[in-house]
């Protein structure tokens, strides 16, 4: 077509015939024509922005391509429609499970118009997307992966960590000004007295790496090192969070292919614990090469020579803890993500019976953070909350918001005797030894032959619970002591009845 003809198209036509004569739009991108790159970027509130990129490839009425979005690489399966209005279908594989993607949209200029969801009850998110240079947003290539062998233990956490987190109540809104002043409630609350030292800046710190490769904070996080500097000086320790992957699960920068550079960072800002989510490397890595991707960091963190504790964060997937400690963890998570509900956490709790063996000192199952006082459960729900992960000699680290918080909440995350139980220096893990119905035992054995016993009921309402204490593997006449009510129990002979609140607890220690 030559220019003159452009009198007998119309105005729209004519545009293009120019642009394509100005080289702005490539011999690939016809009229119509959905090919290309495409991105959509949405601000955060800390000056970095979450992509989305499309890479599509349009024949005809066939379209073919990626799509990329945080932590998650997806190939278009199936489409309908063309560039006036289509629907594409995506899907990649997460583990063992299939992760799918619907993406609705029509070309409009030189935008897509898009909206999105994964389920087709969800409400769809409206986005547009321009056009971006080819290559922008492409996955990596995968890194080959180290032989495995035995990372030496770094000799951390002999009693399970205990602190804060910020994920549970702040997600993507934590910044400097905030940890600062949780570290100040933390060191003067009674919560340090308490045994609780580490205080975790979780995802969303990040901004992308400089010239060097360096990772850098984003405005949210202006100066880390003043930061840990803060921290340390009130008596507690600065833990942050990173992805082997590209990306994190928030979809900001990742470690990947950076490990040993980023440890030495965190090494020279103070850092005192990593937590090492997942996230992104499920599009590089199948679950069955964990072992060997959370290697790469445990070596990295060790050879910084500071002590920091290493907390790997995979969801409990790959049977992490069987080879968790090999990596150089400290503590693994053993599940999907808690939340502030009673349902959530009880799932999470009880379901951790069969984990106790890999449980010991310096290596911890980690059931995910507490939710104790973010304001959906009951006081007495909280109260079981702190029983059932101290039985379960879990990790605490505190999730609502310490500054804030009523005294009846402080009072529960601050009661030493069932913290006690917690940090018991024989490292086991404790067990279901009862159950019928929706009532519960458990029991775990304390140094000093003491042991902790937990009834739980998780109906909701009181329950009478009767125990032959030899049933549950308590013998001879030990002491009891209340450890809520904070009060020594006369023996009650072979015999015990006990009445425990709706959703509720009553933790006992024995001792000989
Ligand atoms: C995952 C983890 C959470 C939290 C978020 C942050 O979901 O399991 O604990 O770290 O990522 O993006």
């Amino acid at each position: 077509m030559k220019i003159k003809d452009k009198k007998r198209l119309g105005f729209g036509a004519a545009v293009i015939v120019l642009a394509l004569a100005a080289g702005l739009i490539t011999a690939q991108q016809t009229p119509g024509d959905l090919t290309g790159n495409w991105v959509v970027r949405t601000l955060n509130n800390d000056g970095t922005f979450r992509t989305t990129y499309l890479n599509l490839k349009q024949e005809g009425t066939r379209i073919t391509g990626t799509i990329r979005v945080t932590q998650f690489f997806y190939h278009i399966t199936d489409n309908t429609g063309g560039a006036e209005g289509f629907t594409l279908n995506a899907s990649m594989m997460d583990g063992r499970s299939e992760r799918k993607v619907q993406y609705e949209g029509k070309l409009a200029g030189n935008e897509l118009h898009i909206s999105t969801r994964r389920r087709p009850q969800d409400n769809p998110t409206q986005m547009v997307a321009v056009r971006a240079p080819a290559g922008e947003g492409a996955l990596p290539p995968r890194n080959p992966l180290p032989a495995l062998h035995k990372v030496p233990d770094n000799g951390l956490v002999r009693t399970p960590p205990m602190g804060w987190n910020s994920w549970n109540k702040f997600a993507g809104r934590v910044d400097d000004a905030t940890v600062r002043s949780i570290a100040d409630a933390m060191a003067t609350n009674g919560m340090k007295d308490a045994g609780y030292v580490y205080v975790n800046i979780d995802d969303t710190w990040e901004a992308g790496r400089d010239a060097q490769g360096n990772i850098l904070t984003n405005k949210k996080f202006p100066d880390m090192k003043a930061l840990a500097d803060y921290v340390h000086r009130k008596g507690l320790k600065l833990g942050i969070y990173s992805s082997p992957g590209p990306n994190t699960c928030a979809g900001y920068e990742g470690s990947y292919g950076h490990e040993e550079q980023d440890a030495r960072t965190y090494a020279s800002w103070g850092i005192d614990y990593l937590k090492y989510d997942w996230c992104g490397a499920r599009t590089l890595y199948t679950d069955d090469e964990m072992q060997a991707v959370y290697q790469i960091m445990g070596d990295a963190l060790l050879k910084t020579k500071r002590p920091i504790v290493y907390s790997l964060c995979q969801y409990g997937r790959n049977e992490v803890w069987k080879w968790g400690a090999d990596v150089g963890g400290n503590l693994w998570r053993t599940t999907g993500d808690i939340r502030d509900a009673w349902d959530s956490m009880t799932r999470i709790g009880f379901s951790q019976n069969e984990l106790a063996p890999y449980a010991r000192s310096g290596h911890w199952n980690d059931p995910d953070m507490l939710e104790i006082g973010n304001g959906a459960m009951t006081e007495m729900e909280y109260k079981l909350h702190l029983s059932l992960w101290s039985i379960l000699a879990a990790p605490l680290l505190a999730g609502n918001d310490l500054r804030s918080m009523r005294p009846e909440i402080l009072a529960i995350l601050t009661n030493r005797e069932v913290i006690a139980v917690d940090q018991d220096k024989l490292g086991k893990q404790g067990r279901q030894v009862w159950k019928s119905g929706d009532q519960e035992i458990w029991t775990r054995p304390l140094s000093g032959g003491a042991t902790a016993i937990a009834f739980f009921n998780r109906a909701a309402e009181p329950a009478k619970i009767t125990i032959k204490w030899t049933d549950i593997g308590i013998s001879g006449k030990p002491r009891l002591r209340d450890l809520w009510l904070h009060q020594n129990i006369a023996w009650p002979g072979p015999e015990y009845s006990v009445t425990v609140p709706g959703h509720g607890v009553v933790m006992l220690r024995s001792s000989k």
